[in-house]
């Protein structure tokens, strides 16, 4: 009966269904002044706390630059549909904050059965070479804002959208349930260069799809920027990831701390090119009476092009929190290049039932990477199958990984012509019949 009912209110609710358009509702386009900007970010607030179940709110194909902090809540059976362009402010100094932080470009509390889509290719793009770089880190840390916040989402669909030049992290989707994320990418990059060097490394933090929850799919999205490409955060079950490209600091599960638990989780049919880290499990340090745990994931087809820095790292979190960023918050950004630089395992974070498969590293920049857990807990469960480096073009004796502890050796195993095999692992010899 209940749901009776609400099949006829959503009828009735179509019948008098509106598409609002954005510029008839009286939006400028093409016009970055920043009064233009404060006009057109408030009539985005209002337009989306006016929608109605079944409305359709929709941004014509032009440009409208808009001040940030936009905000909605509670919104339910809506579409938006982006043809054109949301161009975030540059101008840092008029940026809305509460109690001196800065808002972010846009946040929704509270979707349900939303669809973001586009009739072309959506654009929203957060200007953030305003905000990157390493003099303006200094000033500015991480107080800059993530392009796009959505906090307890359930049934919601992204698609057809590219996010581009984000000031922080691109998104922030938590308390998930129900998310399918296709054919929109992310890119955030300083320059066309094919690659990670220093320069394009200081658009600092610009993570890409940054979720947590339950029941997510992500497919057939292209990442390219300086920090986590996918990324699994804090407690976390039932995601799969297919059919992607990434290059950044990989396909993320972490950092996890606290009480947080990951399980079931699977990457599979990924292309990386250039990317600095492939493979990044990583946890924080965790308090004293706590444990986390990553448990139940799979990475299965992966071709890392030309990896530049680690391409597989299960391990402590290597970053630093805060203007000190060649301190270790576990693991140091410097380590090992730099003698002294700190790196140590976290001690309370638990691995286990881990799956490597078909994962080809072709010719790296380092080594292959790094295993590395605690020795109270260590890594239980771990299988590389067929996990390979291909045209390894340094020393020989350099190929191995790096570290390669803290590990049950009795239930790690390698095999399926896994090469090199990992120190600390078992191996079967069925790796020397390939
Ligand atoms: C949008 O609304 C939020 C919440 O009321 C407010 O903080 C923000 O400044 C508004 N943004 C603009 C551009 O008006
Ligand atoms: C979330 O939004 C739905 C639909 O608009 C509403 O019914 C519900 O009360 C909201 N929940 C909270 C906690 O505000
Ligand atoms: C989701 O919202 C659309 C309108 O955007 C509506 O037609 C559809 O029936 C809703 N689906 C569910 C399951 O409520
Ligand atoms: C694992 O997650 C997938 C979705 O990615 C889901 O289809 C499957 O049922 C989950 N398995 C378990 C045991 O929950
Ligand atoms: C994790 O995997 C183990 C063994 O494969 C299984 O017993 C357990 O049910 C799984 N847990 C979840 C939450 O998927
Ligand atoms: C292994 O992964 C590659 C992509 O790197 C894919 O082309 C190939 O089909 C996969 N092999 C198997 C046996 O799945
Ligand atoms: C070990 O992990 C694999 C997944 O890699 C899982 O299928 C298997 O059930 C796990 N074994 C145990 C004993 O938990
Ligand atoms: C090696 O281990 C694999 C997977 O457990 C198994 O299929 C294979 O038969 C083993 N080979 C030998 C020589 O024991």
């Amino acid at each position: 009966m209940v749901a009776r009912a609400f099949q006829l209110y959503l009828l009735l609710t179509a019948v008098f269904a509106a598409v609002v358009d954005f510029e008839e509702a009286g939006a400028k386009a093409d016009d970055s002044a920043e009064e233009v900007e404060w006009k057109n970010g408030a009539l985005l607030n209002q337009s989306l706390a006016a929608l109605r179940p079944g409305d359709v709110l929709q941004v014509p194909g032009k440009t409208f630059y808009l001040m940030g902090g936009i905000q909605a809540h509670n919104l339910a059976h809506v579409v938006i549909r982006i043809d054109g362009t949301l161009k975030f402010s540059d101008k840092k100094k008029a940026w809305p904050r509460i109690g001196g932080k800065v808002l972010p470009c846009m946040r929704f509390q509270n979707v349900s059965n939303v669809t973001f889509t586009s009739q072309q290719r959506g654009t929203l793009d957060g200007q953030g070479a305003a905000w990157w770089g390493y003099l303006r880190y200094l000033e500015n840390e991480e107080n800059r804002p993530r392009l796009w916040e959505m906090d307890v989402v359930k049934d919601v669909m992204v698609e057809k959208l590219l996010l581009t030049n984000s000031p922080y992290w691109t998104t922030w989707f938590t308390q998930v349930d129900g998310l399918e994320i296709r054919d929109a990418d992310i890119l955030n990059r300083r320059n066309g260069r094919r690659g990670h060097d220093l320069w394009n490394l200081g658009a600092f933090n610009t993570d890409g799809w940054d979720l947590q929850g339950t029941n997510v799919w992500v497919h057939h999205s292209k990442v390219w920027n300086q920090d986590d490409c996918f990324t699994v955060k804090g407690s976390s079950s039932n995601m799969l990831f297919e059919n992607i490209e990434a290059s950044g600091l990989g396909l993320t599960i972490g950092s996890q701390g606290g009480k947080d638990v990951v399980t079931n989780i699977t990457f599979r049919n990924v292309y990386m090119d250039r990317t600095y880290k492939g493979i990044y499990m990583k946890f924080r340090d965790v308090d004293k009476d706590e444990v986390s745990i990553i448990q139940n994931i799979t990475y299965d087809n992966i071709y890392m092009k030309e990896p530049e820095q680690w391409a597989i790292w299960i391990g402590p979190a290597q970053q630093s929190d805060s203007r000190y960023f060649w301190e270790g918050h576990p693991c140091s950004l410097l380590w090992p290049s730099m003698p002294g630089a700190q790196c140590h395992p976290s001690e309370r974070g638990i691995y286990r039932n881990i799956l490597l498969r078909n994962i080809t590293i072709d010719n790296p920049k380092m080594q292959p990477g790094v295993i590395w857990a605690g020795k109270s807990f260590p890594m239980k469960n771990l299988t590389f199958d067929s996990v390979r480096v291909v045209n390894w073009h340094k020393r020989k004796a350099d190929l191995r990984y790096r570290v390669c502890d803290g590990v049950d050796s009795a239930s790690a195993l390698a095999i399926g012509g896994t090469s090199p095999t990992p120190a600390c692992f078992r191996s079967n010899g069925s790796e020397l019949l390939v």
